[in-house]
């Protein structure tokens, strides 16, 4: 990435275009040597009219945001940062739904570009062989029970070694470099991610949740018949997965035998088998 950053960003916003081959996502970019955070930035733009599609990224952020309110280790170099205003014409619960579309093109594009074995973690985090490539924070903006625009964050390793990463991730996250990708060209890989992304938005719209949760489920094969620990902001459940529901819920089956439907949250871990 160090010839990709002496480049300027507006040489690599110039860039993005000629790679891209979407309709909508990406062909307003704005990016920026350094932000607070892209999502904040994009959420500004959102409110004063900017089209769908419009994409923030990021060199470096100061204060970028995870879920949870944690914060997002975006050090230059390392990383891709952005932020992609969306304007779905659905209603609030389906929020989820957006953010398991972005999940779906990511380990997608991984699979696909990077030749390595991505799965995904309930919600939307993206998973390398047990260790987090990349996390996705949606906001939204809402109008009565509808949306008036939604900012989908994604922060995305690229570069890290190991030895790059704060020590409380270190074992916890990985890089595609460190996951055994050779040559990791940023530019390239945010234009093939923005056009699965839209290909998959424009099919949701268009035909439903259907087709895009039995890929999530397939990528996720976590999600069903797997011991976890899942916070869900007021408690912390232990039970075996099964599944998620038509509005991206997560159902988690308790030792009682009931099945709890976990609509926020996070899967802290994932158990080893009991009998
Ligand atoms: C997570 O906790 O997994 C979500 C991480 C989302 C990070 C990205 S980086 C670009 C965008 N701007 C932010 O402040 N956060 C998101």
């Amino acid at each position: 990435m160090g010839e990709e950053l002496a480049a300027g960003p507006e040489q690599r916003a110039r860039s993005l275009q000629e790679f891209l081959r979407t309709r909508v996502f990406g062909r307003k970019t704005c990016w920026h040597l350094q932000v607070g955070s892209t999502n904040d930035l994009a959420a500004r733009l959102a409110a004063e009219g900017a089209p769908e599609g419009t994409l923030v990224v990021a060199d470096q952020q100061e204060m970028g945001r995870g879920r949870g309110g944690r914060q997002w280790y975006s050090p230059p170099g390392l990383g891709l940062y952005f932020s992609l205003v969306l304007r779905p014409r659905e209603y609030a619960r389906i929020v989820p739904l957006q953010t398991f579309l972005t999940a779906v093109a990511l380990t997608e594009v991984i699979r696909a570009r990077c030749r390595l074995a991505a799965t995904i973690r309930w919600p939307n985090d993206v998973f390398i062989e047990g260790r987090k490539v990349a996390g996705i924070l949606a906001e939204a903006r809402m109008l009565g029970s509808g949306i008036r625009n939604l900012v989908v964050g994604v922060g995305w390793n690229l570069r890290h070694r190991a030895a790059d990463f704060p020590d409380d991730l270190r074992g916890r996250a990985t890089s595609l470099a460190a996951a055994g990708m050779e040559e990791v060209n940023s530019i390239p890989l945010l234009a093939y991610l923005l056009e699965v992304w839209e290909n998959w938005y424009e099919r949701f719209s268009k035909e439903g949740a259907d087709s895009l949760l039995e890929a999530w489920r397939r990528y996720s094969p976590e999600s069903t018949g797997h011991w976890v620990r899942v916070a869900d902001g007021k408690r912390i459940l232990t039970g075996k997965t099964r599944g998620v529901d038509s509005e991206g819920a997560l159902l988690v089956e308790g030792d009682d035998g009931c099945v709890n439907r976990i609509r926020f949250g996070e899967v802290q871990s994932m158990l080893e088998v009991r009998s």
